[in-house]
C-alpha cells in the first residue's frame, strides 16, 4: 500500500503530541468508532474515560480488547450519572459519539432516536457547563445533516441543514442545538473571560474499517455473510457515498481536538471530514473492490420488501479542513477497502485482531 508523506503531515503529527498525558472523555466508547478512538487515544498517551451502554453486537470490537480505561456503562439520557462521570474524569477534552447511529432503526423508533441523539447531546453539553476542567468538546454528527438535493454537488459547511429520515434529521437538530449552545453559553466573544470552552461539530460519514458488526451497514453485512459462506444481499447497489477509512475520520477528529486544546477560537464551528469528491463510490463498486482482496465475498442484488427511503447520492466538500488545518485523507477508497477486508480476514481466518497494528501504521508511517 502506498504511503504518502509531506511536510504538512509532519506538522499534523507534531500537533497530535498535545494529547500526551491528557485526560479524555469519550461517549460511545463501546461502539465501532468509539472503540477505535479509545485505542488511538491510548496510542497517543491519553488517560481515557468512557461513557456508553454495553454493546449488543456479537462479537463486538470493544470487547475484543483488554483496555485500561475508566468505563462507565450508563445511559446518555441519565443526566445525573453523566455529570458525575464527566466530573470524576477531570477531562480536558470530550468526544461525544454516543448515539442511535443507524438510519433504518430510526424509522422503527423515531422517539428513541431523537431522545438519545438530541436530548443525549443536550445532557452532555449541559454537563460541560458545570465541569470547569473541560476546555474542548467535539460533537460527532454525520454527513447526513445536509438538505440532500441528490445532485452532483458536494455539500460544504455553510449549506442548508435537513434530513429526510429520522436519524439524519435528529443529527441536523443536534447541529442547531450545538450552535445555539455555543452562542448562549460558550460564546466566542466571552472566551477566556467568562468561560474556557470551545465546541466544534464534525460531519463525517460512511466510515469503514474492521470490527463493525452493526446491523444494516454495508461492510458488516458483507463480512457476516462471507464468514458464513453466504451471499450478501445488496438492497441499494447504485447508492453513491463518500466512503472513508475509520482512521482517516478519527485522524480528523484528533486534529480538530488538538486545535481546540490549542485555544484556537476559529476552530469552534462545524467541519466536514470527507474523502476527495472523485472518490465517492457506489455500493456495488465497494463490494467489487472488496472481492479483489477476498474472493470468497459474493453478492446478489435484490429489491427487499419494505425498503425504506435511503439517499442515492451524497458527497461532502472537504476543502475547508484541507486548506485551514492541512488535514487530508491518507487512504484512497481502494486502500480503505483493502485495510478493512484484511482486518476481517485476519479475524475470521487467523483469529487475530489487527486494530492496534493498523493504528500504529497510520500514526507511524502515514503521518510520520
Ligand atoms: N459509522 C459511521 O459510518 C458513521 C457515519 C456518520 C456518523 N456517525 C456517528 O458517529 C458516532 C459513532 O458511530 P458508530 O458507528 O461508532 O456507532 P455505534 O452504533 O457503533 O456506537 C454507538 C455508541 O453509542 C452508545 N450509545 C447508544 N445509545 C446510547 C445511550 N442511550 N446511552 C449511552 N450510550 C449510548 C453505544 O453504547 C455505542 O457505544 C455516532 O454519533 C454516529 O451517529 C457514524
Amino acid at each position: 500500500m502506498a504511503v504518502r508523506k509531506s511536510g504538512m503531515e509532519v506538522m499534523v503529527k507534531e500537533q497530535l503530541k498535545i494529547y500526551k498525558n491528557k485526560k479524555v472523555f469519550v461517549t460511545g466508547h463501546t461502539g465501532f468508532k468509539g472503540s477505535w478512538l479509545v485505542l488511538a487515544l491510548q496510542e497517543l498517551g491519553c488517560e481515557v474515560h468512557g461513557y456508553a451502554l454495553n454493546s449488543d453486537s456479537i462479537p463486538n470490537h470493544y470487547g475484543l480488547h483488554t483496555l485500561n480505561i475508566h468505563s462507565t456503562i450508563s445511559d446518555i439520557r441519565n443526566s445525573e450519572s453523566l455529570q458525575k462521570a464527566l466530573q470524576e474524569s477531570q477531562a480536558e477534552i470530550v468526544f461525544h459519539l454516543a448515539a442511535q447511529s443507524l438510519v433504518r432503526p430510526s424509522y422503527s423508533d423515531p422517539v428513541y432516536t431523537y431522545d438519545v441523539n438530541v436530548m443525549g447531546s443536550l445532557h452532555l453539553l449541559n454537563a460541560v457547563r458545570s465541569c470547569e476542567h473541560v476546555r474542548a468538546v467535539l460533537m460527532i454528527t454525520t454527513d447526513k445533516v445536509y438538505d440532500n438535493r441528490e445532485m452532483d454537488y458536494a455539500y460544504n459547511e455553510t449549506d442548508r441543514l435537513g434530513g429526510y429520515d429520522m436519524y439524519s434529521s435528529s443529527k441536523a437538530c443536534c447541529e442547531i442545538l450545538i450552535s445555539s449552545f455555543r452562542n448562549s453559553f460558550f460564546n466566542h466573544k466571552q472566551y477566556g473571560i467568562e468561560h474556557q470552552v470551545l465546541i466544534t461539530s464534525v460531519r463525517a460519514g460512511n466510515v469503514i474499517g474492521g470490527g463493525d458488526w452493526s446491523v444494516d451497514r454495508l461492510i458488516p453485512d458483507i463480512m457476516k455473510a462471507t464468514a458464513k459462506e453466504q451471499k450478501v444481499i445488496l438492497r441499494n447497489p447504485t447508492a453513491i457515498r463518500p466512503w472513508q477509512h475509520v482512521l482517516d475520520c478519527l485522524g480528523g477528529y484528533l486534529l480538530l481536538g488538538a486545535h481546540l486544546l490549542n485555544k484556537e477560537i476559529a476552530i469552534a464551528k462545524a467541519w466536514n471530514i470527507a474523502p476527495e469528491k472523485n472518490e465517492a463510490s457506489s455500493v456495488e463498486k465497494i463490494i467489487q473492490l472488496a472481492q479483489n482482496y477476498w474472493p470468497k465475498i459474493q453478492y446478489e442484488i435484490q429489491s427487499v420488501a419494505g425498503n425504506v427511503h435511503e439517499a442515492q447520492l451524497l458527497m461532502l466538500d472537504n476543502a475547508e479542513i484541507k486548506e485551514k488545518l492541512q488535514w487530508r485523507p491518507i487512504y484512497t477508497t481502494q486502500e480503505a477497502v483493502e485495510l478493512t477486508v484484511s482486518w476481517y480476514q485476519s479475524y475470521y481466518e487467523d483469529n487475530k485482531v489487527v486494530t492496534s497494528q493498523q493504528i500504529r501504521n497510520f500514526f507511524n508511517h502515514s503521518w510520520n
